[in-house]
C-alpha cells in the first residue's frame, strides 16, 4: 500500500519539485495550496511529468481549521511536508503580522489537526535565515540561532514551536529541513521558480536580465570580507533540495526518529560567480551595477552539511552550471505560458 502524504503548498517552487520526487518514490501525494504564490496551471504540469491523471489537490489556506479538517476527512495521510508559509525577507519587514499569522499560527492549525487524526510524522521547511549573524563558517546545525528579520523570526519560531511540541509528546516525529538557497529547475523546463513580481532573490532577478525584462543586476555590495567583495551564499539545485525531502520522509516513516539538518551543498558561491554562471548558461555576458549593501544581509553564508548526509544519506550532486542551465531552459520555455 503507497505511503499517503500531504504536500501544503504543494504548487509552490519548492513544493511541486518536491511532489515530483515523491511520486517517482511511489507516493501517493496530495496537494493543498491556496494559490497566493503559485499557480493552478502548476498542476496540469505536475500531472504531464509525473503521469499522474488528476493531480490530487485542494485550493485552501492552514489557516482555515474547516478546511484542514476537510482534508484530512478525506484522506488518511502517513504524513505532512509543510511548505505553506510567506518567505519574501524585504516583505516580511513591511508585513511582520501577516507572516507570523501565516507561518506561525499556519503551522499550529496544522499540528492541532494532524495531532486529532493521529499523524505525527511533519516534515518542515526552515531556513539557514534562523542562523542570523552565522559566528563562524561553515555553518553546522549546532551554530547559535537568531534571526535579523521577521521572515528568519518565524522560521525560528516554527522550529521552538515544533520543539515544545516534541518534547511534550515523543509520539511527534519532526523533520526540519534548513533550506540555504535554492535554485534551478527542472529539466523538463516545466516547472519552475515563478516570480510574480519583481524578484528578490538572486537567480530568478539575474534570470530576468538574461531574458532581457530587466535591464541589469544590481549587485548589493562589493566591499565585503569575501573573495570578490560581493556576498556569499551556498546555492542548491531544488532537485537536490526535493530529494532531500524524499530522504527525510523515508526516515520518518521508517524511524520515527526526528532530525534537523543542513540542506546544502557546503560550497559558498559569490554574487559575481553566479552572474558569470548564468553567462555561461545564457551565451552571453550579464550587466550588472555595484549598489550598496542591501541591509540585513550577511556577508557570507554556506552549510556544513554533514549531518544530512550520515542521517539520511542526502548528497547534492548537482553543480552550478546545471543550476544556471535548468533555470534558463524554464525561462526559456516552460515558464512562458505558466
Ligand atoms: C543572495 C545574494 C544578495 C539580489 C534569502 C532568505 C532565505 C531564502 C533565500 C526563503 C546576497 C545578492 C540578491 C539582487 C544581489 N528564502 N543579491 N542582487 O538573502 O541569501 O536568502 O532568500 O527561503 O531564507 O534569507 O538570498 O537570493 O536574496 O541573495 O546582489 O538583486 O545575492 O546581497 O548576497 P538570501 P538572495
Amino acid at each position: 500500500m503507497a505511503r499517503s502524504v500531504l504536500l501544503t503548498g504543494g504548487a509552490g517552487y519548492i513544493g511541486s519539485h518536491t511532489y515530483v520526487a515523491l511520486i517517482e518514490a511511489g507516493y501517493h501525494v496530495v496537494i493543498i495550496d491556496d494559490f497566493s504564490n503559485s499557480k493552478a496551471s502548476v498542476l496540469s504540469r505536475l500531472s504531464q511529468l509525473t503521469g499522474v491523471n488528476r493531480v490530487s489537490s485542494y485550493e485552501g489556506s492552514v489557516l482555515d481549521p474547516a478546511f484542514l479538517d476537510q482534508v484530512f476527512d478525506a484522506h488518511d495521510f502517513d504524513a505532512v511536508v509543510h511548505f505553506a508559509a510567506k518567505k519574501a525577507v524585504g516583505e516580511s519587514t513591511e508585513i511582520p503580522l501577516e507572516y507570523i499569522e501565516v507561518n506561525c499560527s499556519g503551522l499550529l492549525n496544522l499540528l492541532k489537526v494532524m495531532k486529532g487524526r493521529g499523524v505525527r510524522r511533519l516534515v518542515f521547511s526552515s531556513s539557514a535565515t534562523v542562523y542570523g549573524e552565522p559566528e563562524e563558517l561553515p555553518i553546522h546545525e549546532d551554530a547559535p540561532r537568531g534571526y535579523t528579520n521577521p521572515y528568519g523570526f518565524t522560521k525560528l519560531m516554527g522550529e521552538q514551536i515544533l520543539e515544545q511540541a516534541a518534547a511534550a509528546d515523543p509520539a511527534w516525529a519532526f523533520g526540519i529541513l534548513r533550506y540555504f538557497n535554492p535554485v534551478g529547475a527542472h529539466p523538463s523546463g516545466l516547472i519552475g521558480e515563478d516570480p510574480s513580481d519583481i524578484p528578490n532573490n538572486l537567480m530568478p532577478y539575474i534570470a530576468k536580465v538574461a531574458a532581457g525584462d530587466l535591464p541589469h543586476l544590481g549587485v548589493f555590495g562589493s566591499d565585503y570580507d569575501t573573495p570578490d567583495g560581493t556576498g556569499v551564499r551556498d546555492y542548491i539545485h531544488v532537485c537536490d533540495l526535493a530529494e532531500g525531502h524524499v530522504q527525510s520522509l523515508s526516515k520518518l516513516i521508517e524511524t520515527d526518529d526526528g532530525h534537523t539538518v543542513n540542506l546544502g551543498t557546503g560550497n559558498g558561491l559569490s554574487v559575481l560567480e553566479m552572474l558569470a554562471a548564468y553567462g555561461r548558461a545564457c551565451g552571453r555576458d550579464l550587466p550588472y551595477e555595484m549598489k550598496p549593501r542591501r541591509p540585513g544581509d550577511v556577508a557570507a553564508c554556506y552549510a556544513e552539511a554533514s549531518r544530512a548526509r550520515a542521517l539520511l544519506g542526502f548528497e547534492a550532486t548537482r553543480g552550478l552550471d546545471d543550476m544556471c542551465a535548468s533555470s534558463w531552459h524554464w525561462i526559456t520555455t516552460g515558464s512562458k505560458d505558466a
